[in-house]
């Protein structure tokens, strides 16, 4: 986030009241409303989550122990049974839901799909027996690449049917980035398309499972893909399976698994610190909760609403607000495989003009190169169905959120802005829409039963309306339970940075907020060394092995600085080996090369030659003095921490050099 934007923020006082036609029909429908309800979790979060299980959620067993807490490690409704897939689907079959639209999609090229809750659950049955049919078994992890398509879902939801992990990888990873996360979870079976449609262009996805399955994940068995953009593919015999071959044999009828609440339901890889990507891992019941509580309170979903979160299936977002949260209520969850590009600037109004989209959900880094496109695109269209919007994602300054107000809300729509993470599971801190009042860049107050808190280094609470650590003092139904095959990093991760605070641990989520006098949080970014890149999360290690692992490179520092759209934008320092030398080929080189590890989502922006890098006496790289260098900005902070600090002058001339 850049100083202006903290600047913007520290200087917000508006105050937006929920319009009192939406707060009339809100489920919590006034501040009052919602305190009553934080005040009944915070006395007894148990009581409170054991009653909305109950009501909300069908289990094929009743709990016998709402939480059981050995931090760092808890259980939700221990002894519960329950399964997801039955949840988001089975149970509407019987009431009048039954012929409604569960998810509504539309392709990148203009084609759609409707799939109402009786076909949705129709082909999940299929598809979980398709899955049998290969050997897949209950605790057998699953892989799933794929483009945003109805598949997607479809595949999630009969993984958890049968009791499957499922690990869902983005698809804008690479096949080295594809193939770790198959490794780590030891997936035995790969779901994927020929490929996807993006800005106009099919991309090839089968390609990379291929790649990846050369290269290692020796446990995959075998490979499932859907027909998307009908590319040409290769098949390999006895190992890979078109989708809808398997389809046809397979019977519709699918009884769901009976799961334990503490079944693994799905592994997510995500960015951290260090530079493997974590597994982090989700439960059934507790998630099943969490994300259908979340999804009724914070998005006042209606019978009648069309619903739609931009993100894709690959990110946490997908899963809990596309997916899981969104079925689990009965709604209407709209799916969209394309995104904004230059032959189609408003393609997102148009979806919303063309489906009457009444919620939308998407990231402040869109709403900015919205902004910049100019407000005549949205204005061209009719955005008059929309009452409500949110974001996610990163901070979103006070001007894009004004201008979302302005624009596409028609000052009419209340924004909630949603901080959460992989590891939460769901929206932490948020306005309820109908209850409370938003200030432009705040994520306002935690959700009923979610015990925040604002502390320093040592634990100990700091004033309000100065910055520290956001912990959460409490666990809740869909924290992660661990780091998949690695409790000691969980622990450490998450549990350890702060100590105990009155005898118990708390939960270190990696960013600095600061609390105002009304108790409204607002999130300023990162404290770890992970950077948030168009809301993509993504860690300097992880970087920097990934450069590290090209032929001339011997070091490098990467960081990420302020960036107008992004929020932030990937910059990396680079020393060479002795037989390599600076030449703008090799920059594009090692661009390319943090591609083909990575993503395009890792691509750096600048890389830097350099001969030094400021470290530590223990020979860790200063990446703090590595920001305000590449910033432009003057260096501050302690240098002596720095073995040679005048490595930090001639770093600082060697880019003033190159600006
Ligand atoms: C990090 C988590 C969970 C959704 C997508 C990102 C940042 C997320 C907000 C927000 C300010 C936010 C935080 C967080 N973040 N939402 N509303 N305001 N910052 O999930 O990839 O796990 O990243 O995103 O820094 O720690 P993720």
């Amino acid at each position: 986030m850049s100083e202006t934007t903290i600047e913007s923020i520290l200087q917000e006082t508006r105050l937006f009241y929920p319009p009192s036609e939406f707060a009339q029909e809100a489920e919590i429908n006034s501040l009052k409303a919602y305190e009553e309800h934080y005040a009944e979790a915070k006395a007894d979060p148990q009581a409170f989550w054991a009653k909305l299980a109950q009501k909300e959620l069908h289990w094929f067993k009743k709990w016998d122990q709402v939480l059981d807490w050995q931090p760092p490690f808890a259980k939700w409704f221990v002894g519960g049974k329950l399964n997801i897939s039955y949840n988001c689907l089975d149970r509407h079959l019987t009431t009048p839901r039954r012929n409604k639209a569960a998810i509504i999609w539309e392709g990148e090229p203009g084609d759609s799909r409707t799939l109402t809750y009786a076909q949705l659950h129709r082909e999940v049955c299929q598809f979980a027996n398709s899955m049998k049919q290969l050997g897949v078994k209950k605790g057998d992890r699953v892989g799933i690449y794929m483009p945003m398509i109805p598949e997607a879902a479809i595949a999630m939801l009969a993984c958890a049917r049968i009791g499957a992990p499922h690990s869902v990888v983005f698809g804008g990873f690479s096949a080295e980035a594809l193939k770790d996360r198959l490794e780590d979870a030891q997936a035995k079976l790969v779901i994927t398309a020929d490929g996807g449609f993006r800005k106009d262009k099919a991309v090839p996805l089968k390609a990379q499972v291929d790649l990846a399955l050369e290269h290692g994940a020796p446990t995959v068995e075998n490979v499932i893909v859907v027909q998307r953009t009908k590319e040409p593919i290769t098949m390999v015999e006895g190992r890979d399976h078109w989708w809808h071959d398997l389809q046809k044999t397979s019977s519709p009828h699918c009884p769901a698994e009976i799961m334990d609440s503490e079944d693994t339901l799905f592994i997510l890889y995500t960015s951290g610190s260090t530079g493997k990507p974590k597994g982090v891992v989700h439960t059934t019941g507790g998630y099943n909760l969490y994300t259908h509580m979340t999804s009724k309170w914070v998005f006042d979903l209606k019978e009648t609403d069309v619903y739609w979160c931009t993100a894709d299936v690959g990110w946490i977002t997908g899963h809990s607000y596309i997916v899981y949260g969104p079925l689990s209520n009965g709604a209407t969850s709209l799916m969209y495989e394309g995104a904004p590009r230059a032959s189609n600037p408003g393609c997102f109004w148009d979806v919303i003009e063309k489906y009457g989209v009444n919620i939308f959900y998407t990231a402040p880094t869109a709403i900015r190169a919205f902004i910049k496109m100019g407000e005549d695109i949205p204005n061209a269209r009719d955005l008059s169905s929309l009452r409500l919007l949110g974001t996610v994602g990163e901070p979103i300054n006070p001007e894009a959120w004004m201008w979302y107000h302005r624009v596409i809300g028609a000052e009419r729509c209340p924004i909630v802005d949603t901080w959460w993470q992989t590891e939460t599971g769901g929206i932490m801190v948020t306005a309820l829409p109908g209850a409370i009042p938003t200030k432009p860049g705040s994520a306002t107050r935690p959700f009923p039963g979610i015990i925040v808190d604002v502390v320093d280094k040592q634990g100990n609470p700091v004033p309000d309306n100065t910055g520290g650590y956001l912990v959460v003092k409490y666990p809740w139904p869909s924290m992660l339970r661990t780091v998949y095959g690695n409790p000691e990093r969980f622990r450490k991760t998450y549990w350890e940075e702060i100590p105990h605070i009155d005898g118990q641990p708390v939960y270190f989520a990696g960013d600095s907020v600061r609390r105002d006098e009304d108790g409204y949080f607002w999130i300023m970014g990162r404290v770890d060394d992970v950077m948030n890149v168009a809301g993509h999360r993504l860690g300097s290690m992880e970087l920097e092995s990934a450069l590290k692992s090209h032929p001339g490179v011997a070091e490098s520092g990467v960081i990420g600085i302020p960036d107008e759209i992004k929020g932030e934008e990937i910059v990396a320092f680079v020393i060479l080996k002795n037989d390599f030398s600076p030449s703008d080929d090799l920059v594009k080189e090692l661009k390319q090369h943090v591609m083909e590890e990575i993503g395009a989502i890792a691509r750096p922006g600048e890389i830097y030659f350099t001969d030094v890098l400021p470290k530590t006496r223990s020979g860790k790289i200063v990446r703090r003095f590595l920001r305000q260098i590449a910033a432009g900005q003057e260096i501050v902070g302690d240098r002596s921490t720095v073995e040679d600090p005048t490595v930090l002058d001639k770093l600082e001339a060697e880019i003033r050099e190159k600006h």
